[in-house]
């Protein structure tokens, strides 16, 4: 494991497998050696708590998810993304894949950082989310996927894409993967079912079978994978059941508090 000689105060661990630090990404990868984790998958703030409006159980409520995700304009957003993907690419080893999830709010900027920082783009996936809620001001288009890039450090490295388990795998709760064709680049997953919050609400969780398909597709049993926006820990609650490594990084305290109450409450 890359952690041993982190100077930042692990806020929990669970024998090298399941390890998780408080405080921004932004400080805590510094601590990282170059080239520790086999695999990344990043779901950074969408900068999109701008005061609107959005959907939920049929009543109109605010779009706000929490300070964190309030934009500063977008000269900000692009300093911020860059920085933590300039360290992402450090940490990861060459051969490595990362995964950045976004709405049109982020992910085109990503997208520009991870260009620009030398990441060869491999796939963008259309995560549509068949369960989306109506858009109430009926002057636009319904919101109802999210995209998520997948790229790899270095072009020329051979990475890991298990073709066969995403060709043949049960995805019968895809309404667009039928048997045996090859899995496509248009996911249709559910948004987190009520079982997956029964230890807390995240306001932003992503779903299990969205990081199942994603582990699956892009890394061993018993690699490790780092989350460094990992919120209610979806990707290590994921990683852990598939025996993968997992470090999750996490600027709020009560996010961190979820991820461990979901891993201790793990049957
Ligand atoms: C979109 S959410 C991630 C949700 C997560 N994928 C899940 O399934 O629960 C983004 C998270 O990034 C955290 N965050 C924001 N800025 C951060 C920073 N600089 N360093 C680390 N975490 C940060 C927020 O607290 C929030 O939990």
């Amino acid at each position: 494991m890359p952690t041993t000689h982190l100077k930042s105060t692990t806020a929990f661990k669970k024998d090298n497998s399941y390890i998780l630090y408080n405080g921004s990404c932004i400080d805590i990868l510094k601590e990282f050696q170059e080239n520790s984790f086999d695999c990344i998958f990043a779901d950074p703030p969408y900068h999109l708590s701008n005061d609107g409006f959005t959907c939920h159980s049929g009543k109109r409520v605010s779009v706000n998810k929490g300070t964190w995700d309030r934009s500063q304009g977008i000269e900000s957003n692009f300093e911020f993304n860059k920085l933590w993907l300039s360290e992402c690419k450090r940490v990861l080893k060459p051969h490595g894949t990362i995964w950045v999830s976004g709405t049109y709010h982020s992910i085109y900027v990503c997208g520009f950082v991870l260009q620009s920082l030398g990441f060869h783009i491999l796939n963008d996936i259309c995560w549509f989310k068949p369960n989306a809620p109506p858009n109430l001001s009926c002057r636009y288009f319904t919101s109802s996927h999210e995209t998520l890039i997948w790229a790899k450090k270095e072009k020329s490295k051979k990475h890991i894409f298990h073709y066969k388990v995403m060709k043949n795998g049960d995805w019968t709760n895809d309404k667009f993967k039928k048997d045996s064709t090859q899995m496509r680049s248009v996911w249709s997953i559910t948004s987190p079912k009520r079982d997956e919050k029964k230890s807390g609400k995240h306001p932003t969780q992503k779903p299990i079978e969205l990081l199942k398909r994603i582990i699956l597709a892009s890394t061993n049993e018993g690699d490790c994978i780092l989350d460094p926006f990992c919120g209610s820990s979806t990707t290590g609650i994921s990683a852990y059941k598939l025996r993968r490594k997992y470090v999750g990084i996490d600027i709020n305290e009560e996010y961190i508090q979820l991820s461990i109450k979901r891993f201790k409450e793990l049957s």
